[in-house]
Parts: C-alpha cells; sequence; structure tokens
C-alpha cells in the first residue's frame, strides 16, 4: 500500500502485517507531523521530547507497566516516586502525583481542594480553559476575575475569598504572565482569605529549577500546584505533575477497591509509567542540565522580544516573562501573518484581537532561522 488513500471504508478482514503496516504509518508521521524541534519552529508550548525520554517511552511501551497496579510495576512506582522526591522541594510541596497533563493535574488538585471544603473556584479571565471546565466537572461555580492591562491578575481585582479555592496561573497559556503570587499568601491571613490556593504552573513551573526562580516567587505557598512535564520538562505526552503540600492531602482523592493492592490517587486509574522518562531526562542532564535548555530559551524570546520592539514593521505586546513572546505586523493584516508563518508561530486573542504567539520550548531552536521566517513574511521594511 503506497499511502492512506488507499484504505477501504471497512476495517480490512485481513492485515497487511506489522511491517507493512509499520512502513505506511511511520512515513505519514514523518511527513504528516508538524517538525517542533526544526530549527525555526518556535510556536507552541509543545517541545520536541529530550531524546533519552522518547527511548525510556519506547521501552516501556514494550513492557507497558500501569502505575494503578503498584505491585505489578515496581520500579515505574519507584521511578515516579523519586520524580515527586526530587522535583517537590522546589515548589515548597511535600508529595503528589503524575497524570497525563495539566488539565488532569488541575482536576486532581481543585477535587482535593473541594473535598477538603472549598465550595467555588475563582481564577483569572486569562486562566486555563481546563480551569472552568474542572469546575463544571466538580459542581462548583466559577468566577472569572478581571486581568490587568498586562494580562495579570493582582491582589487588588479579586473578589471576595471564602470558602474559595482560588487558582493563581504561572505562565498563562495566551500571554506567558505570573499572576501575583504573593497573593497565595493571603491564606489563613484572615477569615476572608480563600480555602486553598491552587497554582496552574503547567508552563511556568520549571522556571523554578532555573536562575529565574524568583520570578515564581510566592508559589511555595500554595496548597497545590499542576506542572506539565510535557511542556517545559521535555517529555513526550501525556506527562505532568501535581503537587501538594500537605503529605496526606491526598488520601482525600485515593480510593481503594478490593482488586486493588494499593489505593488509587487521583482522577486517573491505569495510567503509563512516565515517571520513568522524566527520571531517565533529570538523570541525563541533571538541575544544571535542565536549567541550561530553559534558560537559552528564555534568552532567545527575549532577543526575539528585542528585535521585534526595534523592527518598524512590527508592534510588541509586552516583554516575555516566561518565554511568549506576542507581536502582530504593523503593515500587514495578523491572521494571513499568522497563516504565512505556517506552524513555527501560533496564535493568541487579548482583548479580542489577534496577535502572533512565539513561544521558547523548542530546545533545538536558532533563533536568526526564527528571525529570518519571520522577516521573510514581514517582506521589506517599506
Ligand atoms: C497554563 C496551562 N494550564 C493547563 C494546561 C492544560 O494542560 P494539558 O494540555 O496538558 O491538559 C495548559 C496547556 O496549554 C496551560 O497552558
Amino acid at each position: 500500500m503506497a499511502d492512506l488513500s488507499e484504505l477501504t471504508d471497512q476495517l480490512p478482514a485481513k492485515g497487511l502485517g506489522d511491517d507493512e503496516a509499520f512502513s505506511v504509518l511511520s512515513e505519514q508521521v514523518r511527513t504528516r507531523s508538524a517538525h517542533l524541534g526544526a530549527p525555526d519552529a518556535f510556536a507552541h508550548m509543545d517541545p520536541a521530547p529530550a531524546g533519552i525520554a522518547a527511548r525510556l517511552v519506547g521501552l516501556n511501551a514494550e513492557y507497558n507497566q500501569n502505575l494503578l497496579h503498584q505491585d505489578l510495576s515496581p520500579f515505574a512506582t519507584e521511578a515516579e516516586a523519586r520524580v515527586i522526591v526530587w522535583l517537590a522541594p522546589y515548589f515548597g510541596m511535600t508529595a503528589g502525583h503524575m497524570c497525563g497533563g495539566s488539565t488532569l493535574a488541575n482536576l486532581a488538585a481543585l477535587w482535593c481542594a473541594r473535598e477538603h471544603g472549598a465550595t467555588r473556584v475563582i481564577a483569572s479571565a486569562d486562566a486555563h480553559v481546563s480551569v472552568p471546565k474542572c469546575a463544571q466537572i466538580l459542581g462548583l461555580p466559577f468566577e472569572p476575575v478581571t486581568v490587568a492591562e498586562n494580562g495579570r491578575m493582582t491582589i487588588d481585582a479579586l473578589p471576595e475569598l471564602s470558602r474559595a479555592v482560588l487558582v493563581l496561573t504561572a505562565g498563562t497559556t495566551g500571554r506567558g504572565v505570573i499572576d501575583e503570587l504573593k497573593i497565595a499568601s493571603l491564606k489563613g491571613g484572615t477569615c476572608a482569605g480563600p480555602m486553598w490556593v491552587h497554582v496552574d504552573a503547567a508552563w511556568g513551573g520549571p522556571l523554578r529549577l532555573t536562575k529565574y526562580e524568583d520570578r515564581l516567587s510566592g508559589i511555595e505557598r500554595a496548597d497545590s500546584i499542576a506542572v506539565s512535564a510535557h511542556k517545559w520538562l521535555f517529555q513526550p505526552k501525556d506527562s505532568a505533575l501535581v503537587f501538594f503540600a500537605d503529605p496526606t492531602a491526598q488520601e482525600a482523592i485515593a480510593f481503594g477497591s478490593s482488586y486493588l493492592a494499593t489505593p488509587n490517587i487521583g482522577v486517573q486509574g491505569s495510567r503509563s509509567a512516565a515517571g520513568i522518562a522524566l527520571l531517565g531526562t533529570l538523570l541525563a542532564w541533571g538541575q544544571e542540565g535542565l536549567a541550561k535548555r530553559i534558560e537559552t530559551g528564555m534568552a532567545q524570546s527575549e532577543d526575539l522580544a528585542r528585535r521585534l520592539q526595534e523592527d518598524r514593521r512590527t508592534e510588541l505586546k509586552q516583554f516575555p516573562e516566561t518565554g511568549v513572546v506576542n507581536w502582530r505586523s504593523l503593515l500587514r493584516d495578523t491572521e494571513t501573518v499568522i497563516s504565512e508563518l505556517g506552524p513555527v508561530a501560533s496564535r493568541t486573542a487579548i482583548e479580542g484581537e489577534p496577535w502572533v504567539r512565539q513561544v521558547a520550548a523548542n530546545m533545538h531552536a536558532d533563533i536568526d532561522a526564527v528571525w529570518a521566517r519571520i522577516s521573510r513574511v514581514l517582506g521589506p521594511p517599506d
């Protein structure tokens, strides 16, 4: 079979055999996927993964370990526990578990908050869509807070917080902005403080392991934190972490059953041994190797922002705080620019207007190649 156009509408009765099926599909994957590690790719929060992580995911798939059954997956269980022990202290947390993405990490945290008495979810209007989604799943009202002009949720804008789980975002999806994290210390301060503070650090969280750690000061006062490993920890999907400050907090979202050797913690039942790939990456790179890759991305986003600021063809929305750059052309329609840039850029809407969005997730990016692509689309300067 040459390509997928030869597929029939019905499931074929006879198979092609492994080799031919692999050859047909691998060709499709190679030719019809965005190249996240291309030198000019600076688009979404999706990096090309660490090579060691991709290799370990492949190896692990052969063994198909399941974190639901810890008695059958002793090493995978130990690997995940080690990753939590290594990473939780950077966030001032003590416990946690891995899950298939930060939507699920946010859901586990907000569910836990509800089990501890929270009855409403308050977050910035720029919070990720998963936050109102989780509120709806949990049957809790969602109350969005208007953000300041720079996209940040500030302490002055907060409503009355009693019995709320307050969600702060450390690196908003559209603009990479960090909410005022000192808000986390409101908890326990006054009777009007929130019942629970959750920080959605899906994107920005790994900055805690870099020289930019102070940008997330205050995060250590949270009750729970979500961090995507398939973003700035360079893991293949589906990989995220949810951390808790109180070592016993997640008992509220743990269920035992007669067929389980250990209680099932969190939203997912069966889940992959993503901890092995993350452990492999941390072992291979160490904290310094990880920090170097993230810091290089941060420097590239700052470099790109400066070029956009100085160029008479473009307008920069604001200087990047977590490697997310928003800009537009002063000469050409933004949607046309985005479509001509192709998969090396993405989009976001700010106050109802489209902006180009570029994100420093690609550790193989070459900022001159990124700029050459942008320059070609912008056309000659006058
Ligand atoms: C800030 C933030 N929170 C949560 C999520 C959801 O993560 P996932 O897509 O892994 O479910 C994202 C994804 O982009 C995000 O940017």
